[in-house]
């Protein structure tokens, strides 16, 4: 008699070639979906490997605009500038951020005057490279002789360094500072001083991660102590939703999660939630980690870089600032 068994579902038969794979691929990654993080440092004579951060580095004017032609011919159409400025220019308001003539805004201006409209320049809106304590706002001290991190005091400061980056030729401003209220500040000042056109990269769930140690080294960080008290903590997500939602309706052009990997469950959320494009942060550490484990023969650096970053973009982000981004996109091409 014949033996009927039954119905066996074969998952499998769809993984059978790269064909097939390739057919029911869900997610993918392109270049464009890549944007780079770059350091430009005052008064170097050549540029300086970080030393937790291989194959990244601060640059000189004349390095970041050869690195960042690399990054166009690879595909990659965004960067993202951040400014070290030399020890001497930091002071307790982190003056040099809005000075025209500081090192962030030369950079921006030698990069659009440069690429103009075919590569988006972005410009990191935060003072903690300039202040001389390392905080990413101005400090004052509360009813209870406490030192803090003044929320509000920092707010014009933050305009008056967004209206800077925008007329040195920022197309995106990005600020990372976490002061409640910096979007709906920002986005007023920009609009008043005639920068209606410029676009906000909001980073709205920003964590106080262990996992920026080796940025610290790239901008050569003065700070002592944590940002515990502005970035959130780890052991929340839901606070996430509400940041996210304060800032679009403030009025970010795009929401940041950051870090990346290790937050792949916040991205997830946010995604689901926001109407804004999602960016996520790969950032100094989860770099680093993947390098490091490389370099060693541990893992498969080129692979585990390719893996995370899909793995980024299938937990919901639409961007990627990533520093593989120029060495990732010449992969895709
Ligand atoms: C602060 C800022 C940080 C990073 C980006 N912007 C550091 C911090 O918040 O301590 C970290 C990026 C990275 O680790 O790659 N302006």
């Amino acid at each position: 008699m014949h033996s009927l068994t039954p119905p066996v579902r074969r998952p499998r038969r769809l993984r059978t070639t790269p064909a097939m794979r390739e057919l029911v691929a869900e997610t993918t990654l392109r270049p464009a979906d890549l944007i780079l993080p770059m350091f430009l440092a005052e008064g170097l004579e050549q540029p300086r490997e970080i030393a937790s951060m291989p194959g990244v580095h601060q640059h000189t004017t004349d390095s970041l605009l050869r690195a960042a032609h690399e990054a166009l011919d690879a595909g990659v159409r965004c960067v993202d500038l951040f400014g070290v400025p030399l020890p001497e220019h930091k002071d307790a308001t982190g003056s040099a951020a809005g000075n025209p003539e500081g090192v962030l805004n030369k950079g921006v201006r030698a990069l659009r005057e440069e690429f103009g409209d075919d590569l988006l320049i972005m410009a990191d809106t935060c003072l903690d490279e300039f202040t001389d304590h390392g905080h990413c706002g101005v400090l004052s001290t509360d009813r209870h002789g406490a030192t803090v991190v003044d929320n509000d005091a920092t707010l014009p400061l933050y305009q008056e360094m967004a209206v800077a980056q925008a007329r040195a030729g920022a197309h995106i401003v990005s600020p990372s500072g976490m002061m409640d209220g910096q979007i709906a500040a920002i986005r007023a000042a920009l609009d008043t001083q005639g920068f209606a056109d410029v676009a906000i990269m909001a980073y709205s769930a920003k964590y106080a991660s262990a996992f920026f140690g080796p940025f610290r080294e790239a901008v050569g960080s003065s700070l002592e102590g944590d940002r515990r008290a502005y970035q959130q903590d780890p052991a929340n997500a839901r606070e996430s939703l509400l940041e996210v939602e304060l800032d679009v309706a403030e009025g970010a052009d795009f929401v940041m999660v950051k870090p990346a990997l290790p937050y792949l469950d916040i991205l997830c959320r946010v995604a689901d939630a926001s109407p804004v494009p999602v960016v996520a942060y790969q950032v100094s550490g989860e770099y680093a980690m993947i390098q490091a484990a490389g370099q060693r023969g541990w893992v498969d650096g080129q692979q585990v870089m390719m893996e995370s970053l899909l793995s980024i973009r299938r937990a919901g982000a639409d961007q990627i600032l990533t520093y593989f981004a120029t060495e990732a996109a010449r992969l895709l091409r």
